[in-house]
């Protein structure tokens, strides 16, 4: 059975180095736990050297977004080719933060393009503003999965990674998290669109990531969820000891 997938998203945090060589030492602690899943700290660039040399033993190195690069010298920018050189594998891209600052489904389905052509698995992020009585968060997501994944051949769905993260769920606490029906309901929908945009085959190829206030409290329900291949965790994955309790609910039995 393929490995269960755990990305730790650290956003902007932790606010220090201090504090994050601190974590990384805790979360090593757990390395064992760590390498039976597919596990990644998408930590800020800034911590890249002490991921790459503390951590890369038991987590893929990741990062939280790329630059859409022309050709040419862009100051404040980084290439593929610097990020590889620190062991970077994966990357989440389209995060509804960084949507809110302005990026468009365009310019994320750009980035997967640039990511793959580097080698970098994209875990690429979708999810409504608010889930609303009438459905419409159907059509935004149809939408945004539609415009994210645009140019993308059948064969690169196996090599990416979604991650539904309706925005509403995210940053706040279990109880106020997904319900386990409407979670199900999305992924089943989700599936549906991808079947029909690039072919059954591929679409059950896809992986699909659940995250928003996944917590200790909730990660053992969410795990049996069909269809969850795994969580992108962002405030919990501060905390060594919540995400191993995460680790542990996503480990095969
Ligand atoms: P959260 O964040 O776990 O704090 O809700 C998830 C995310 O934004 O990726």
């Amino acid at each position: 059975m393929a490995k269960k997938i755990l990305i730790a998203n650290w956003k902007n945090y932790p606010g220090s180095l201090a504090e994050a060589q601190t974590l990384v030492k805790e979360l090593a602690k757990s390395n064992s736990l760590y390498k039976k899943l597919l596990f990644s700290i998408a930590a800020p660039l800034v911590y890249l050297p002490l991921i790459t040399e503390k951590a890369r033993k038991f987590s893929v190195v990741g990062v939280q977004n790329l630059s859409l690069l022309e050709k040419g010298t862009r100051t404040g920018s980084l290439t593929p080719e610097i990020l590889k050189s620190f062991g970077v594998k994966l990357v989440i891209l389209g995060h509804s933060e960084r949507r809110a600052m302005g990026e468009s489904s365009p310019e994320v389905s750009e980035k997967v393009k640039i990511a793959l052509k580097a080698g970098f698995t994209p875990v690429v992020c979708f999810g409504e503003l608010v889930r609303d009585t009438e459905g419409e968060y159907f059509e935004f997501l149809r939408e945004e999965l539609k415009h994210s994944l645009a140019g993308l051949a059948k064969a690169d769905l196996k090599k990416i990674i979604l991650a539904y993260e309706p925005i509403w769920a995210i940053g706040k606490s279990a109880k106020e998290s997904i319900k386990i029906e409407d979670l199900e309901e999305t992924l089943i929908f989700t599936k549906k669109i991808l079947t029909l945009i690039f072919g059954r085959n591929s679409a059950d190829e896809v992986k699909i990531l659940y995250g928003g206030s996944v917590e200790p409290a909730n990660a053992p329900e969410l795990s049996q969820v069909k269809g969850v291949s795994g969580f992108l965790v962002g405030h919990s994955s501060l905390k060594a000891k919540n995400l191993e309790a995460i680790a542990k609910s996503l480990i095969n039995k």
